[in-house]
C-alpha cells in the first residue's frame, strides 16, 4: 500500500460548509491534518478551533505564512477566492479551494499563472468525480459496455429553495446557510461545476459551449416578511460539446419541486444512470440494447459496488477527498483530479453557461486516462469510515 506523509492544512473561512470539511478531514488524517483557521468573523473562528481543536491567527497574513502549513484550505464566499487564492500561491502555498476558483477568466488565468511560477498545485471542488460510482461507469465507457459514447444528459435540479426556509438552516457550530448569497450567486454558479468537473474528467475539454440562461422566479419569497428579488438566472440549459465529438446537454436550476441530479450517458448499444452524482452511495444501471436473434434484447442490470461512503450528515458528500486528491498529486502517486487548468475550465465553463453566452473556451487541459482516473479515485478514499 502507498504510504503519504501527511501534509498540514490551514481553512481560511470557517462558515457553513466548513463544518463539514472539518467533519470528515479527521477521516483523512494519514494524509493531511488541519492544524488552524481563520475567519473575519473572530467568534466563527473561535468556534471552529475549539470544536476541532486547531490554531487561531490575528490576520489573514499571519495565516497564510503559517510556516508549517503546506496546504491552504479556502473556503471564503466566491468573491474573496481570487484575492485569497492569489495571496496562498504567492506564500508557496498550494491551495484547495471552492469553487469557482476565481470570479472571471482573467483572474483565473492570473492564477494558473502564478501557480506555474511558483511550481504549485491548485485544488478545486467539487470532488464529486472521486467516487467508487465514477470508477465504475469510467470502467464501463472504457471496457465498450455501452459501445461508442455519444450523447449525455447531466440534470442538476435542486428543489425550490425558496419554499425550504433557508433562513432557518443552520449547521451544529450555529453558522446559517448563506442564503442571500446563494440566490445572488445563482444556482448554476453554486451547482453546476457538480456535473462539470465529472463530464469533463470522463470525456475531456469542451470546444463550445452555448447556453441559455433565464430568471424563471426572480421574487423569492423566504418567508412572510422577507423577499428576495435576484437577477441571476435560477435555470440554465447548455448544450456541451467535447472535442471528442461527444455532445452533452446540462440543466441547473432551482425552478423544480422534484430535484434530480442524474446523469445519463448514452452509447451506440445502451446507457449508464447514475441516480444522484451528490450521493456517494447512488446507484449505477447499465442497459444494454441490442438486436440478438429475436430482434431487438433489452438487459438491464445494476451495477454492484462496495458501499462507498458512511457519511449522510450532508448529501454523503466527502469534500474531504479533493484534498487527499491534492495530497497525492503534491507527492506525485496520481493525477489531480479538477486541478489547475482542468479546475479553470471548469470555472469558465460555469462562468459562460451562467452568462448565457456562447463560446469556444480559452482554457484547455489534457484528458485523463481511464487508469489515472481509477487510480486517483481510489487513493483518495480515506482508509477509515
Ligand atoms: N453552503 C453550502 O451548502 C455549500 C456547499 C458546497 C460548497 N459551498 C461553497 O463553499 C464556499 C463557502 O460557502 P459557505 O456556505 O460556507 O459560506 P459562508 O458565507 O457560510 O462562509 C464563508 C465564511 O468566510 C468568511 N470570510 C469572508 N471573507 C473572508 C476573508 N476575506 N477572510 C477570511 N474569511 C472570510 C465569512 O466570514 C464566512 O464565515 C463557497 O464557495 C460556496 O460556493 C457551499
Amino acid at each position: 500500500m502507498e504510504t503519504n506523509k501527511q501534509l498540514n492544512a490551514v481553512l481560511i473561512g470557517c462558515g457553513y460548509i466548513a463544518y463539514y470539511y472539518g467533519l470528515i478531514a479527521s477521516k483523512h488524517d494519514n494524509n493531511f491534518k488541519i492544524i488552524g483557521c481563520y475567519d473575519i468573523i473572530t467568534q466563527r473562528m473561535i468556534r471552529w478551533a475549539e470544536h476541532f481543536g486547531v490554531k487561531t491567527y490575528k490576520t489573514i497574513d499571519e495565516a497564510i505564512n503559517e510556516k508549517t502549513a503546506d496546504i491552504i484550505i479556502n473556503l471564503t464566499p466566491p468573491d474573496q477566492h481570487f484575492l485569497i487564492n492569489q495571496l496562498a500561491l504567492q506564500q508557496n502555498k498550494h491551495i484547495y479551494c471552492e469553487k469557482p476558483l476565481a470570479t472571471t477568466i482573467t483572474e483565473t488565468q492570473e492564477l494558473l499563472k502564478l501557480a506555474k511560477q511558483k511550481n504549485r498545485m491548485i485544488g478545486a471542488a467539487p470532488c464529486s468525480v472521486l467516487t467508487d460510482a465514477i470508477s465504475k461507469i469510467c470502467e464501463l465507457i472504457n471496457q465498450q459496455a455501452i459501445g461508442q459514447v455519444r450523447f449525455v444528459t447531466f440534470n442538476m435540479h435542486d428543489f425550490r429553495i425558496d419554499l425550504g426556509r433557508p433562513d432557518t438552516w443552520i449547521n451544529p457550530l450555529g453558522v446559517p446557510w448563506p442564503y442571500k448569497n446563494e440566490f445572488q450567486e445563482g444556482c448554476t454558479r453554486e451547482h453546476s461545476a457538480y456535473s462539470l468537473a465529472i463530464a469533463t474528467t470522463l470525456f475531456g475539454p469542451v470546444s463550445w459551449v452555448g447556453s441559455l440562461a433565464t430568471t424563471v422566479i426572480p421574487e423569492k419569497k423566504i418567508n412572510k416578511q422577507e423577499t428576495i428579488n435576484v437577477t441571476t438566472p435560477d435555470f440554465t440549459v447548455s448544450i456541451l460539446k467535447f472535442a471528442n465529438g461527444i455532445v452533452g446537454q446540462l440543466t441547473c436550476g432551482i425552478i423544480s419541486h422534484i430535484p434530480d441530479r442524474s446523469i445519463i450517458i448514452q452509447g451506440d448499444i445502451g446507457y449508464i444512470k447514475l441516480d444522484d452524482c451528490w450521493n456517494y452511495n447512488s446507484p449505477v444501471t447499465l442497459t444494454q440494447r441490442f438486436f440478438g436473434e429475436n430482434g431487438l434484447e433489452i438487459k438491464e442490470r445494476h451495477i454492484e459496488f462496495n458501499k462507498d461512503s458512511e457519511r449522510a450528515d450532508y448529501y454523503n458528500i466527502d469534500q474531504a477527498r479533493g484534498i487527499t486528491n491534492l495530497c497525492n498529486a503534491i507527492q506525485h502517486k496520481s493525477i489531480l483530479v479538477c486541478g489547475n487548468e482542468h479546475a479553470a475550465h471548469v470555472t469558465e465553463l460555469t462562468n459562460s453557461i451562467s452568462q448565457g453566452i456562447q463560446k469556444s473556451p480559452q482554457t484547455q487541459f489534457e484528458r485523463y486516462l481511464p487508469e489515472d482516473i481509477f487510480n486517483a479515485i481510489r487513493l483518495s478514499k480515506p482508509i477509515k469510515y
